[in-house]
């Protein structure tokens, strides 16, 4: 089996020469959230199983040595106008972009748990940090590269014991500020649902970046 050529080595970057996201596509995005969240736990019924969805939301994270319920991320598109946006200012080869934020099937849960997102990368536009407190984790798990090596876009890794895993960098995304999230590297939020923490993601193959990072 072919594996795909991963990127190079590093864990986040903000991409200060993107254009910033015009407020009307932020507004749409924080009114679309606010009219699918409300009753989402309730209203999910647990039966879509695309790309691991459902074990990913109802996995179980072992943190200093307690079980605890992870918070997860739910998405929505912005339209065809996004769309069209990001592919004139952005990268006209992307796989796809939506408005996210996160959701639990349990009161106290607090963290994302760690996760790589598959073969692809992602850009991040903060919209809502959720808490002031809300960190951004990467991880390296022993006997494994930091960078991992995917045979196909959708193989994920889901690493549910966080005592297993050594700490490499950890930061409080910057809002409203591009970031290019190195989603081949374990990661995961944590503290993040003690407010609604919204963002806008694009994910788009590794090999649109070559030497230099640059889009369009
Ligand atoms: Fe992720």
């Amino acid at each position: 089996m072919n594996k795909i050529k991963p990127p190079h080595a590093f864990t986040w970057l903000t991409m200060p020469d993107l254009p910033p996201i015009p407020e009307h596509f932020i507004e749409r995005g924080l009114r679309i959230i606010d009219d699918n969240i409300k009753d989402f736990a309730r209203n999910d019924k647990l039966g879509r199983d695309i790309y691991g969805i459902y074990s990913k939301r109802t996995r179980k994270l072992v943190k200093k040595q307690e079980e605890v319920d992870p918070v997860f991320q739910v998405s929505y598109d912005l339209g065809e106008d996004w769309d069209q946006w990001v592919k004139d200012n952005i990268t006209p080869k992307y796989y796809d972009t939506s408005v996210r934020t996160v959701a639990s099937y349990a009161d106290n849960a607090t963290d994302q748990g760690p996760h790589t997102d598959g073969a692809k990368l992602k850009l991040y536009y903060l919209i809502d940090p959720g808490s002031a407190d809300a960190l951004t984790s990467f991880y390296v798990q022993p006997g494994h590269s930091m960078v991992r090596v995917f045979d196909n876009e959708y193989d994920i890794i889901y690493a549910d014991n966080m005592d297993d895993l050594v700490l490499l960098d950890q930061a409080h995304f910057p809002a409203r500020t591009w970031i290019l999230l190195n989603s081949y590297v374990i990661h995961g939020v944590e503290q993040a649902i003690v407010g609604r923490r919204t963002h806008i993601s694009i994910t788009f193959p590794a090999d649109i970046i070559s030497h230099s990072i640059k889009f369009k």
